[in-house]
This record gives structure tokens, C-alpha cells and sequence, in this order.
């Protein structure tokens, strides 16, 4: 093993092995690398550089760059990100029976433009499974829970409130996803009395835990203005504490007649980067500057990254351009990133938030 572990730190290698991976259809690769992480045969991250340091919602992040939901879905692999740099890992989403998702195929690449559709459907080991990992971890880990409702649950809203008891004494933070479009009628709840109702139900539930365990809401980018008002309203009455913007799109616009566009299911990576990045500055704009807020979508690079915070994030996260990169791609995005804190004279990484809302949130922004 240890043999292997130096072999991997080969950059040479590391190609190898994502070449290896970009050969195979996308799921495999994905549980490829999970086996890959959770057997240790992957380069550790390098010392992270402390203007990378920064807080959210009460916590201490060594880097503001989190792996997205939906790669560790059951929390097997959140103390090797950790270990290779990921500022934070955010597992899930899990539902609390186990479920097996759509039929395969069901994660697809559109290689010309760094794209993925998805229509995995929560495949998942359910609450217990995760909930049993996640007691054994690592003090130091920054490690969030992204809670979800079962397929053939007859109460969404029930499902979530069980994924608050059985998480908020083991996670850092919760996030309820109601984004995900392969879950029919999930996205409903982003309705304006539905979201209410699943808000102030998970803060009810949460002040009768002993642990007051910060929660986020992930939403789609796939919300016109009035949509948006309305969660920006609802979301500042109801005594959560962040917003996640955003999950994968049901548009096909940024990827008409490429490979794989007409496949259904949510399009994430580089063709997300702007609607996502449009909606965060929009959210931004609603919530004013002191919400926390975490971008995803579409983040390839450092300067991605940066355009991102610029944008109105407080903290991002990213997955999809790892399918194409590999996973060492944490270490150039959080030193391409420390550069570029020091380049401007800042002392930490918050120094760039928000520098750019207006451009974002009206379409003219671009990345440097
Ligand atoms: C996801 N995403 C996701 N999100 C979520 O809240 N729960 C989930 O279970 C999943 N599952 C999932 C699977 C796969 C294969 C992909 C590609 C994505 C969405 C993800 O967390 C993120 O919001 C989007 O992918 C946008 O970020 P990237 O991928 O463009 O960096």
C-alpha cells in the first residue's frame, strides 16, 4: 500500500489513473475513487495556507473550498477529502430508509464542456448507516449532512424533521435539500407556504435537541424573481441559518446538441457556472451582506473559485469538474486561491466576498 501511495504522488501517475477513469462509465469511476479514498491510495493535500482560514456559521474551515453533496453520499470517504484539503465535506444526501435510485445508467459526461447530467434519484444507505460512521469520525473534521426525503415517503416534511434528530448531534452542519430534480415533486417545497411549513417544522424540532446545530437550505437555480423573493423572504423569517445556491439545473440551454444533453436528470460543472453564479448574486442581493451563503456550481479553477466569492459566497463547493480534473484538482484551486488573497493585499480569504454582487446578479460578470 505504501508502495502505491508513493507511485499515486507521481504526477505522471495521477494522470494515468484519471485516464483510467475517464474510461469508464461515470458511476464506476465515481465508486472507483470512493474505494480509492477509503483504502488511503490517494496523494495527501499539502499543508493548507492559513489566509485560507476562515468561519462559517460558527465553524472553523482550514479552506472556504467544501466537496459537494452527492459525492460521499453515505459518509465513507469524508476523512480522506478532509485529509487532501477539502476545507469541508458536506455528505448525503440521505433519506431515512435506504433506497436504490434510478436504474443505471443514470450519470452521464458531456465531455466537450466539463458537464455531467445526473438522475442518480438519492441512491442511498438511508439515516442509520451514515449516522453509524459519522459517530467514529476524526475531532478537526468539518463535516455537514445534506438530509433528503424518501422516493415513496407520504410526508416529505416528516422525513426531514427525522434526518434533524438523527444529525444534529453528529454533523457540523444540515442542509435540507428540497433542489434535487430527480425526486418527483421535491421541488415543490420551494413553494412559498410548503417551504414555511418545512422551515419552521425543522427549527421547531431543532430547539428540542440538545445541540442547536446550524441548518442550510440548497436550492435550485431554476427560480425566477418572484420565486426568489419569496425564499429570500421566507428564509430570513424562519431562523435558519444559511442558503446553499445552487443544486443542478433542468435547463439544457448551455449544452443544446452536445454529447449526452438530451439525457434527463440535472446538468451540473462548467455549464452551470453562470446561471449559478447569477442566482447566488441574486440570493445576495435579497439577504444582504451578512446571510451566510455557499456557491456551487461549475467551479473548475481558482479564478472560478474567486469569481464565485466575488459573487456573494461566503464558502463554495464543487464536484462535477473533478470528474475531469481529478481529485489533486483541490490543491491547484487552494493555492491558485491563496495567491490571489495575497496578490490583493488581503489578510484572509473573506476579503473577497461580495466584491462583485451587482455584476454577477445582473449577467455581466466574468471570470479573470
Ligand atoms: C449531485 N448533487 C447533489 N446535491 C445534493 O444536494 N444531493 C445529492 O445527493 C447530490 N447528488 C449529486 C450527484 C452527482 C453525480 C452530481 C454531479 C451532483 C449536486 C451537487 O451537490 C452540486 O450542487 C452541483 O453538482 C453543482 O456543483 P458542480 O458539480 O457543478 O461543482
Amino acid at each position: 500500500m505504501m508502495v502505491f501511495d508513493s507511485l499515486m504522488r507521481n504526477a505522471a501517475m495521477q494522470k494515468l489513473a484519471q485516464g483510467a477513469l475517464m474510461r469508464m462509465d461515470a458511476e464506476t469511476a465515481h465508486r472507483a475513487t470512493i474505494n480509492a479514498l477509503r483504502f488511503g491510495l490517494v496523494p495527501g493535500g499539502e499543508q493548507l495556507p492559513s489566509n485560507l482560514a476562515t468561519t462559517f456559521c460558527g465553524l472553523d474551515l482550514p479552506s472556504p473550498i467544501g466537496m459537494a453533496a452527492g459525492f460521499d453520499k453515505n459518509g465513507e470517504a469524508f476523512s480522506a477529502l478532509a485529509r487532501m484539503g477539502f476545507g469541508f465535506v458536506e455528505v448525503g444526501t440521505v433519506t431515512p430508509r435506504p433506497q436504490s435510485g434510478n436504474p443505471t445508467p443514470r450519470v452521464f459526461r458531456i465531455p466537450e464542456v466539463m458537464g455531467v447530467v445526473n438522475r442518480l434519484g438519492f441512491n442511498n444507505e438511508g439515516h442509520q448507516a451514515a449516522a453509524e460512521r459519522l459517530k467514529r469520525r476524526a475531532p478537526g473534521q468539518v463535516v455537514g449532512v445534506n438530509i433528503g426525503a424518501n422516493k415513496d415517503s407520504d410526508d416529505f416534511v416528516a422525513d426531514y424533521v427525522a434526518g434533524v434528530v438523527t444529525f444534529s448531534p453528529l454533523a457540523d452542519y444540515l442542509t435540507a435539500n428540497i433542489s434535487s430534480p430527480n425526486t418527483p415533486g421535491l421541488r415543490n417545497l420551494q413553494a412559498e407556504d410548503a417551504l414555511k411549513r418545512l422551515l419552521g417544522a425543522l427549527v421547531e424540532t431543532r430547539s428540542a435537541q440538545p445541540r442547536q446545530t446550524p441548518i442550510l437550505l440548497k436550492i435550485a437555480p431554476d427560480l425566477d424573481e418572484g420565486e426568489m423573493d419569496s425564499i429570500a423572504r421566507t428564509v430570513l423569517d424562519s431562523g435558519i441559518d444559511g442558503l446553499i445556491v445552487s443544486n443542478t439545473t433542468i435547463s439544457r440551454d448551455a449544452v443544446a446538441g452536445l454529447t449526452n444533453s438530451e439525457q434527463a436528470g440535472g446538468l451540473s460543472g462548467k455549464p452551470l457556472f453562470a446561471l449559478s453564479t447569477r442566482r447566488l448574486a441574486q440570493m445576495r442581493q435579497r439577504l444582504g451582506p451578512d446571510f451566510p451563503l455557499v456557491g456551487v456550481g461549475g467551479i473548475h479553477s481558482a479564478q472560478s473559485a474567486i469569481a464565485k466569492l466575488e459573487a456573494g459566497a461566503n464558502i463554495v463547493q464543487l464536484y462535477s469538474a473533478l470528474v475531469y480534473g481529478g481529485m489533486e484538482m483541490i490543491n491547484t484551486i487552494n493555492a491558485g486561491l491563496s495567491q490571489a488573497v495575497s496578490q490583493r493585499g488581503l489578510t484572509s480569504v473573506a476579503g473577497l466576498t461580495g466584491s462583485a454582487v451587482a455584476d454577477w446578479a445582473e449577467g455581466r460578470g466574468e471570470i479573470a
